[in-house]
């Protein structure tokens, strides 16, 4: 399979080139810069492209390379500071702008560079610099350029080393896109043999060869990562597969029933359901601290399950849903820190298995789904919403209880149920109820009522590490309110969170 490299020198769109370089149908991988140069070597990759990075190249701290890596033959690009980086390294000059520059730029391209056929002579591109290429080294001639910055891109096309200072891998760069297909197509020489279709096809056969004859448990959320590993292990050994789906009641309304609907109906494979509702509740009882909410509901959650996997007897394989961005190292900090595998369950030493299987770990989130779709999953739970792991436990707001958990579910269905009527479903990255332990005073009829509070939450955001509230219609949002206050038992009040994050939280809790 073709490989390009991306090496990593902490710039924040690393994870996208990847993805770029992969909806291009080359399959990219991201390596720290401290990966040393034999390493590199000897992977066989058709291309490298250096990331940005905070840096600039002659603070002492900053992120080098090895400048042997330019002698490899390998095609090179370089991107903002790995375009600095080049020019450094190959004994260019590198300078503080006069000018910064920071957003869409208009650029000019000149020199029928590969890296920019099919793009027009003037096009925009998204810039983000503080330093540039002040003198471009030996070898190496100016491909574009913008009002304030002379360099804009350079190349030594002898060498097959290019150099762009904006970012091709955002979508405010115009022809981004097409100027990555040209560099892995026209430069490095690719023909584009990173497709799904494929991806399933060999991950089966090579699930089937590990695997053999043994058997393999696969802890099961109902999330999209652990169900496309379902589903993908399901095609290869079919009834070896076991999956433990531990339901400990805190799911959306029906969710249970519908990840078991699912997987025991469409999919060859032993499914165990361990409803353990009550036995949570009973933990859960008079606990109120969000954080000894979290922690009771994660630790239950592992005994659960681990008792579940044991009584399955000794020996085979475990499997779980482990997606690329799990895996990556970051080549952030003077050292390449291995990120927190947070989806990575950790094994207790007294269960043993001949190994762990992971087979999605070589792709990201929307490659992921892809795959889910070709597998014939049903399209809600491909595209799902993120849902916390304590579930329920983060959106009911003091202690848990039964009705606690039937007031929010209803609620959260009654929202969902319109939000995907009107279309807005597909429009938000997240929308949920939250149950927040506040009673009111309503009136009903001639009745005084003193019931709970309701609050809707909805954010659009692209990473979650920021997210904006919804600006949803006012008739939608009467519409759920009305339905809410008139459907569910105890509920007499419904109010919208129009807060952003920062300062809150997506989550209540
Ligand atoms: P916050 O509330 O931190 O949430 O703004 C950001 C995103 O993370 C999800 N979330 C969790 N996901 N386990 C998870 O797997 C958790 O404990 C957890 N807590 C929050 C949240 O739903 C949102 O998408």
């Amino acid at each position: 399979m073709e490989k390009i490299l991306v090496l990593d020198f902490g710039g924040q769109y690393n994870q996208l080139i990847a993805r770029r370089v992969r909806d291009c149908h080359v399959y990219a991988e991201i390596l720290p810069y401290t990966t040393p140069l034999g390493v590199i070597e000897k992977s066989g990759y058709r291309g490298i492209i250096f990331t940005g990075g905070p840096n600039s190249v002659y603070d002492e701290a900053s992120p080098h390379y090895d400048p042997e890596i330019l002698s490899l033959g390998v095609p090179v690009l370089g991107i903002c500071y790995g375009c600095q980086l080049i020019s450094f390294m190959a004994g260019g000059e590198v300078r503080t702008a006069p000018v910064s520059e920071y957003g869409k730029i208009g650029i000019k391209t000149a020199g029928n560079s590969e890296l920019f056929a099919g793009v027009p002579e003037s096009s925009v591109v998204w810039m983000s610099h503080t330093d540039y290429v002040s003198r471009v080294p030996d070898g190496f001639s100016v491909t574009a350029s913008t009002a304030d910055c002379p360099c804009a891109a350079m190349e030594d096309r002898a060498r097959r080393i290019y150099a762009v200072q904006f970012h091709p891998e955002v979508t405010h760069t115009e022809f981004g896109q097409q100027m990555l297909h040209n560099f892995l197509y026209r430069v490095c020489g690719c023909s584009g043999d990173w497709v799904m279709d494929d991806f399933i096809e060999r991950t089966v056969g090579e699930l089937r060869r590990r695997i053999g004859g043994s058997r393999v448990v696969l802890g099961l959320s109902g999330g999209v990562d652990s169900s496309v590993a379902a589903a993908l292990l399901s095609r290869a050994v079919g009834r070896q597969l076991t999956c433990v789906f531990v339901d400990q009641g805190l799911m959306r309304k029906d969710e249970g029933d519908s990840v078991e609907r699912t997987f025991s109906s469409l999919f060859d494979m032993n499914f165990v359901r361990v409803n353990c509702r009550d036995h949570f509740l009973r933990c859960l009882s008079g606990v109120t601290d969000p954080e000894e909410k979290r922690k009771i509901i994660g630790r239950e959650f592992y005994n659960v399950f681990w008792a579940e996997i044991k009584k399955l007897g000794e020996g085979g394989f475990f499997a779980q849903g482990t997606i690329y961005p799990d895996c990556i190292e970051s080549g952030k900090g003077d050292a390449a820190v291995i990120k927190t595998h947070h989806n990575r369950v950790s094994l207790p030493g007294d269960v043993k298995f001949d190994g762990v299987i992971e087979p999605l770990s070589e792709l990201f989130k929307d490659e992921v789904r892809v795959v889910g779709e070709k597998l014939g999953l049903p399209h809600g739970l491909v595209w799902r919403q993120p849902f916390p792991g304590p579930g329920l436990g983060v959106r009911i707001i003091g202690e848990v209880t039964e009705e606690k958990i039937r007031i929010v579910q209803e609620a959260d269905a009654i929202f969902r149920e319109e939000m995907a009527a009107t279309g807005y479903e597909t429009e938000l990255a997240q929308f949920f109820a939250v149950l927040p332990g506040v009673r009111s005073v309503g009136v009903m009829g001639d009745h005084r009522t003193y019931e709970e509070l309701v609050v809707l939450r909805a954010v659009t955001t692209d990473d979650f590490m920021t997210a904006d509230w919804a600006k949803i219609p006012y008739d939608l949002l009467a519409r759920v309110s009305n339905r809410i206050t008139n459907e569910v038992r105890g509920v007499n009040r419904v109010v919208y969170d129009i807060t952003s994050k920062p300062p809150a939280t997506v989550e209540w809790e």
